[in-house]
């Protein structure tokens, strides 16, 4: 909740333990086991910021966020607390927040979407599971439409792309370097794998601008964006890359504002041990250089999970307000991974960290902050607030309804198809074959042509033939009975007849070729 314009998150004994808004931007963890309290300790951090005019993203993996928009009722959970902690009298009051409801499937909440060139070739791989190798080719594949002017902004453009360079793959190899058919067609395969995951749906426009959700409602109450990730987070990867992506918008939108008296937006990541699951080398250098630079931007993130182990060391080192609820210490692996957490505290002389983490009851936790000095403070026994907003489930029609009314419904609702890689290389296509029909048909008029001549000359033969054959035949009888009579007998019959012949032949022969000169 929200007192004297600091986050109260909870008391420990009669000490308010709160959480610095000036400090927000030093990130935090919210971890502890399942059923522990992390989700409400979300929650009391969410509606206070809300409150004090920051806007607030929330990955909603269960569900259980969604009923922030409504105002809590009486329940047991929540009265006792209200009244053991004496929190009546600090201004604790019902409320319900604004929200807005997103999700990439465009089922739970408005479309939440974005374009294959935003994402980027690396963050896109993630999400197809593609190795090293196929990994580059993809940046390659971009390389080659963002110099060929080719738009990639849905599925249908990178298949078009991916075909396209295909086909000039000897080409683009030589200018870009080696792209092997078995790489294009893995990544081809994949691309087909995440479009019948969905990819069709969240890969389009309108994409989302996502200084759209720096902003609060009338009363000055910063808007709650939830992403209702509760089928997204059945694809690990596409959930944590997704956020990873929203990450980088943010941090690459954002001008650098140094220190603030509150942050400019509050990102909650539940589920954060997916965000480092499989993460190469090269997108863990990434996420942790955006964790460090992201706060100069003004925005502060927090990360939740059920263990501090589940979180790499280089980012965990970034995180300064530490809410640590149970652990537990079954396994000696647990037992290494609490006291890597116990270690993380400035302790308190009060009380043993490691066995207070193993006994801390519901709704409590361990909590260290950055100080206003920027000092982390001692580590402090807090019983969490109870949230100010319904702690139960929301009914889907209520939903839908919020959904209906909010004012950026009309900018994403719709889909928008423009003329984009696919439309180019289809209508080139086109073109290409338009082109190839003429030729086509130009070189069958011509051959036709070439035909008719051809027959019209054979006709032309037979004709002169049947001629040369009379002519002769009748020259070379003559010439034979002359001859035959001067040589004699059977002999002279015979030289009669085949002079006859072949002296037609060569005498309209001659004539052939002037009759072909003529029709030239
Ligand atoms: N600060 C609190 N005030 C009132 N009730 C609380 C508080 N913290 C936890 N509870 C109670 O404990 C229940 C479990 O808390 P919560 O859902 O936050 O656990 P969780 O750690 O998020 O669990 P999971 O890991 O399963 O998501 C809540 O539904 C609520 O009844
Ligand atoms: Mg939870």
């Amino acid at each position: 909740m929200l007192k004297d314009n600091k986050v109260l998150l909870g008391k420990s004994g009669d000490e308010e333990i709160v959480l610095y808004p000036s400090m927000a931007n030093r990130h935090g963890l919210i971890a502890g086991a399942t059923g522990t309290g992390k989700t409400v300790t979300l929650k009391v951090l969410a509606e206070a910021f809300s409150k004090m005019g920051v806007p607030v993203f929330l990955a909603d993996v269960k569900g259980d966020l969604a009923p922030m928009c409504k105002k809590g009722t009486d329940n047991e959970n929540v009265t006792s607390r209200v009244e053991s902690m004496g929190l009546a009298r600090e201004g604790f009051e019902y409320s319900a927040f604004p929200v807005n409801f997103w999700d990439v499937y465009g089922e739970g909440g408005m479309p939440l979407r974005t374009t294959v060139s935003e994402m980027g070739p690396v963050l896109l791989a993630r999400i197809m599971g593609l190795n090293e190798t196929q990994t580059d080719v993809l940046s390659i594949i971009f390389k080659i439409a963002d110099d060929e002017g080719l738009v990639l902004v849905d599925i249908k453009d990178l298949k078009a792309v991916l075909r396209y360079v295909g086909e000039h793959a000897a080409e683009y190899s030589a200018e870009y370097g080696n792209m092997a058919k078995v790489t294009l067609n893995a990544i081809v395969r994949a691309v087909v794998a995440l479009e019948a995951d969905g990819g069709e749906l969240f890969f389009g426009e309108p994409g989302l601008t996502v200084t759209d959700w720096l902003c609060t409602d009338e009363e000055g109450h910063g808007i709650v964006q939830i992403l209702d990730c509760r089928k997204l987070i059945l694809h690990p990867k596409m959930y944590s890359t997704f956020l990873l992506w929203m990450m980088s918008e943010l941090f690459e939108l954002l001008p650098e504002v140094g220190d603030l008296e509150k942050p400019r937006m509050v990102f909650f990541f539940d589920e954060a041990h997916m965000l480092f699951e499989s993460a190469s080398k090269a997108l863990m250098e990434k996420i942790v250089q955006v964790v460090k630079l992201i706060r100069s931007k003004g925005v502060g993130i927090f990360f939740i999970t059920q263990s501090p182990s589940d979180v790499p060391d280089s980012v965990l080192s970034q995180l300064g307000n530490k809410i640590q609820h149970a652990l537990r210490a079954y396994t000696p692996k647990e037992q290494k991974a609490v006291k890597a957490a116990a270690d993380s505290f400035r302790t308190n002389p009060d009380f043993d960290t490691y066995r207070m983490l193993t006994e801390l009851g519901t709704g409590k936790a361990l909590v260290s902050v950055i100080d206003e000095s920027g000092i982390p403070t001692v580590v402090k026994h807090t019983k969490i607030c109870p949230p100010e907003s319904f702690m139960g489930t929301l009914d889907e029609t209520e939903r839908l309804s919020i959904i209906n009314n909010c004012v950026l419904n009309e900018k994403y609702m719709t889909p928008e198809d423009r003329f984009s890689a696919y439309e180019y290389l289809a209508r080139r296509e086109q073109e290409a074959g338009e082109e190839a029909r003429k030729e086509q048909e130009a070189l069958l008029a011509s051959k036709k042509k070439e035909k008719e001549i051809a027959a019209r000359d054979k006709a032309k033969r037979k004709a002169a033939k049947n001629v040369a054959n009379t002519a002769g035949g009748t020259i070379g009888r003559e010439l034979g009975k002359t001859l035959g009579a001067a040589l004699g007998g059977r002999f002279g019959k015979t030289l009669g007849g085949n002079l006859g012949a072949s002296f037609g032949r060569g005498l309209f022969g001659t004539l052939f070729d002037a009759t072909e000169k003529e029709s030239d």
